[in-house]
């Protein structure tokens, strides 16, 4: 007779998330322990954690996400140019090479690593292993195999709020 898993298991990355560790700390503590020199290409896009700005759920395994961000807050403000984007808890949003927001599961398919978008090839790339996704959530190369999840986002009519839902 077959025993039943009575725990749930999550990757790494999860774990980390659930105690709150930011998507720079969980890149920063990725770095120092990998070993594999080929596996970790540092990205040039600056991007920024906005979890402590965003109003409402940022977390999708807390529910349906659900939050809102003031582009006129510091922390923010960076989304109103092309090509930024910030960490919103388990969520990326970027203002992609056409002016378009996505938003975009931070949890790479493949092993939980984060993803960073890059407006010159306007993908979503992870730093963990070289991973790429399009800004619709498919992969662009592997090792990830599965999509990403993406999020509605809305754009108030004065360009100041962005709503991110799904
Ligand atoms: S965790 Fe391996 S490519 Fe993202």
């Amino acid at each position: 007779m077959a025993h039943q898993p009575t725990t749930t298991s999550i990757n790494r990355a999860a774990f980390l998330r659930s105690l709150g560790m930011s998507a720079a700390a969980l890149s920063a503590l990725y770095f120092q322990g990998c070993t594999k020199s080929d596996s970790v290409v540092a990205d040039p896009t600056d991007g920024t954690d906005s979890a402590g700005v965003a109003v409402g759920n940022t977390n999708p395994g807390t529910g349906k996400i659900d939050f809102t961000l003031d582009l006129t807050r510091p922390e923010n403000a960076k989304l109103k140019t092309a090509g930024q984007f910030v960490t919103v808890g388990g969520v990326v949003v970027a203002n992609t090479k056409n002016g378009t927001y996505v938003a975009i599961s931070n949890e790479c398919t493949h092993d939980g690593g984060p993803l960073w978008y890059r407006i010159s090839q306007d993908d979503f790339r992870c730093p963990w292993h070289g991973g790429l996704f399009n800004t619709d959530g498919s992969v662009k190369m592997a090792p990830p195999r599965t999509a990403e999840q993406l999020y509605k986002t809305t754009l108030s009519t004065d360009k100041n709020t962005l709503y991110v839902t799904g």
